[in-house]
């Protein structure tokens, strides 16, 4: 079996995509330092999958604990998920976020070169785009100024894999712009876990929803959308694991040095009230909510062109909205009992 590393594998996206991997019949190996995740995950994953995930705790910006990871398997290929996410943060502790985030990268494709290993799935964020010109936004269209230190780090991320091809290296990269990933593992075994105060929409509405928060608050309804709120393109977490799947596919079929970047989202785009009846709907739960004023640095609306990704890599998403929020909803039931 293919080993797949899958760095910050214990968090939201990378566990579902080592269920994904297992599915489709390779090995992940997990390395995560759980700065943003519980071990507990790995039990969900041991349950769903039948047998025990292999991980190896640990900082990816720790050189000499890299080696070893990629010295003890027979890893193929990499998808790097581990790096701080969290925008709000990110304006407070820049220099984290820019340490964590760049010099993880710069680490892992040094340390890809000593053991050749030439696959690299990375993890890339529509955030790259700011509020396009043109929607549906394609992967074409040019990035604009990053609205956060987080943001940023994902456009300097996007820069050193395409400068280091461009240096020839042996190296084949799909860079992925995510989306707005939302939902579960259809089993609530393993799901969204964030760390005190969600900074996602969906924790918070299933948090709110649970009762843990007294109410969420609708950053602005005076957007120039069908009902005011903003709009985001919200992709099932079992999709966006799938798309990295079709990408380690996609890439060991490629010519030594490569790149390729694919929006991954779902074509499209739901406004922040729409999330909320669709919520109330598949809960069966009034949601307490109130409108506030507009938030700083938000996005108005934003979806994807999705023509590369079902085109080149023939992924296309089978889970809607209201699917993504009754698995998120019964990922929060699940984790009161
Ligand atoms: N969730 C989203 O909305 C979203 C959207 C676009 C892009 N992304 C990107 O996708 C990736 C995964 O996101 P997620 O939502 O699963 O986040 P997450 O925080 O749930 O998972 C990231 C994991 O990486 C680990 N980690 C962080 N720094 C590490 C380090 N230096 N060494 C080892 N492990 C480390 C954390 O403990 C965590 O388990 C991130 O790169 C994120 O920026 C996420």
């Amino acid at each position: 079996m293919k080993q797949i590393l899958i760095t910050g594998g214990a968090g939201y996206i990378g566990s579902h995509t080592a269920v994904a991997l297992v599915n489709a019949g390779y090995e992940p190996i997990i390395v995560d330092n759980f700065s943003n995740s519980n071990k507990n995950v790995l039990i969900g994953l041991e349950k769903i999958l039948g047998s025990p995930v292999k991980c190896h705790e640990g900082d990816c910006n720790d050189r000499e604990f890299m080696q070893s990871v990629f010295r003890e398997n027979d890893i193929q290929g990499v998808i790097h998920f581990a790096a701080s996410k969290a925008v709000g943060e990110s304006t407070k502790i820049p220099l984290t976020y820019y340490s964590n985030n760049i010099n993880s990268l710069i680490i892992l494709l040094e340390v890809m070169k000593d053991h050749s290993v030439k696959d690299i799935v990375f993890s890339s964020s529509c955030t790259v785009y700011g509020q396009p010109d043109e929607l549906p936004v394609k992967e074409s269209t040019p990035r604009k100024d990053a609205e956060s230190p987080y943001g940023n780090t994902k456009k300097i991320c996007e820069d050193i894999l395409t400068d280091h091809i461009k240096s020839g290296a042996a190296t084949r990269v799909a860079a992925l712009r995510y989306f707005n990933p939302v939902g579960a593992h259809p089993s609530s075994l393993i799901g969204e876990l964030p760390l005190g105060v969600p900074a996602n929409l969906i924790p918070f509405i299933t948090q709110t929803g649970a009762g843990i928060r007294e109410k969420i608050t609708v950053f602005g309804d005076d957007y120039d959308t069908l009902d005011g709120t903003c709009i985001r393109d919200y992709i099932h977490v079992m999709d966006l694991a799938d798309a990295h799947v079709k990408s380690i596919h996609y890439l060991a079929a490629q010519p030594d040095n490569f790149f390729d970047l694919f929006n991954v989202g779902t074509g499209n785009g739901n406004t922040v009230m729409e999330v909320i009846k669709a919520f109330e709907k598949v809960s069966g739960k009034p949601l307490n909510y109130e409108i506030g004023p507009r938030r700083s640095g938000d996005i108005e609306k934003v979806w994807a062109n999705t023509d590369k990704v079902t085109n080149i890599l023939g992924w296309e998403p089978q889970y809607g909205l209201e699917d993504a929020l009754r698995d998120a909803w019964n990922w929060q039931v699940s984790l009161e009992k």
